[in-house]
């Protein structure tokens, strides 16, 4: 089957993974509505090209944090990958240090952290933190993150408790008995109700800052009232995300939210986006919007249960070819030449 585009490895996904797995991944929160809503609001911005402009030469590095990757698109974090592929999240960071991108480790991972630093040494690796009941756990999790030389914090906001999915609680989502969040197994026994801390407040970013040195990305951020308090409490980057539409349904598109984070935050810290991100010219309006980079979710867990790590190289390479020509499409030869000009708004 020839993979032309990231909708070709849904549709492999959803035909062969067992179909606990495929509504686990695919899942939004009551009607989907905003899972739905992060696809359909790209088809609302129009592009406004520039002709004539040479784009023989086309440079589409950027840098996260001054670190520099082959494209602005990194891989979000998500939980479970061995519920895709057997490697799991080893294989994940492979494909991304094939593709000289970043990847967020998620605290749900089936893999040890040390096992995904050591399957791809000397990439961009990124530890995604849910904070805990017990804080110990939390903090050893940050320090052994950056022991083992991950290079950003993604503090995860947004889900001081599971948003309701219904196909999981119809299917009684559980793990298989031979997985294992690798990175909790301790913490179970300690806390056995529930994992997460639902009081977590703004306060809990300077406790953070004293752990670390890593630099901080808080993930979750819709608003402008809350991009400015991320700025205030010091965070190095905000990801403009809605958990994939997981969370609270009815929340607007990440493409929608971005433009207010964005004229909030004025350029005093980095601005990124996911949600909903399925071809070149999503990432491209993205970025007009102000978005350093995007990070895709779903499509990569699509690319690991086609082939592993090979698979998610294709949807990445995919989505690189397609950015590159719908840059150069649209008149700009690097990613410094995009900007607010190159979208209209539609009412479609
Ligand atoms: C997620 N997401 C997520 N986020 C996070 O911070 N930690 C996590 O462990 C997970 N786990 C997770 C599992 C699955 C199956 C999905 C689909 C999503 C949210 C994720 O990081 C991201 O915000 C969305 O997936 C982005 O939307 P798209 O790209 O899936 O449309």
């Amino acid at each position: 089957m020839a993979m032309v585009c990231l909708s070709d490895f849904e549709d492999y996904a959803k035909k062969y993974l067992p179909k606990i797995a495929w509504d686990f991944f695919s899942a939004g929160a009551d009607d989907c509505i905003t899972r739905d809503e992060n696809i359909l609001a790209y088809k609302r911005f129009r592009l406004r090209p520039r002709i004539l402009r040479d784009v023989s030469v086309m440079d589409i590095r950027t840098k996260l944090l001054g670190t520099e990757i082959s494209f602005p698109v990194g891989i979000a974090p998500t939980g479970f990958h061995q519920l895709a592929w057997p490697d799991g999240e080893k294989s994940t960071a492979r494909a991304a240090k094939a593709m000289k991108t970043c990847y967020i480790a998620s605290t749900y991972s089936t893999c040890t952290l040390e096992d995904i630093s050591a399957a791809a040494p000397g990439s961009l690796q990124w530890f995604q933190l849910y904070i805990h009941r017990n804080r110990v756990v939390s903090q050893q999790l940050v320090q052994r993150a950056e022991a083992l030389g991950f290079q950003g914090l993604v503090l995860t906001a947004d889900l001081p408790y599971t948003g309701k999915r219904r196909d999981d609680v119809r299917n009684g989502f559980h793990l298989p008995p031979h997985m294992k969040l690798k990175n909790l197994e301790e913490a179970f026994e300690v806390c056995k109700m529930s994992l997460l801390d639902p009081s977590v407040t703004w306060n809990d970013i300077y406790w953070l800052r004293s752990l670390t040195h890593l630099p901080i990305i808080i993930k979750g951020i819709l608003t402008k009232e809350d991009a400015e308090l991320a700025v205030r409490h010091g965070v190095q980057g905000i990801i403009v995300s809605n958990h994939g539409g997981r969370q609270l349904d009815g929340v607007p598109a990440t493409i929608d939210a971005l433009v207010e984070v964005v004229e909030a935050v004025q350029g005093r810290v980095e601005v990124y986006l996911d949600g909903g991100i399925r071809k070149g010219s999503d990432v491209l309006k993205a970025l007009a919007l102000g978005a350093k980079c995007v990070f895709i979710g779903r499509p990569a867990l699509w690319g690991l249960a086609y082939k592993g790590e090979e698979g998610l190289r294709g949807v990445l390479r995919i989505l690189q070819d397609e950015f590159r020509l719908s840059m150069a499409l649209a008149g700009c030869a690097s990613v410094s030449e995009i900007g607010r000009h190159l979208v209209q708004f539609s009412k479609l």
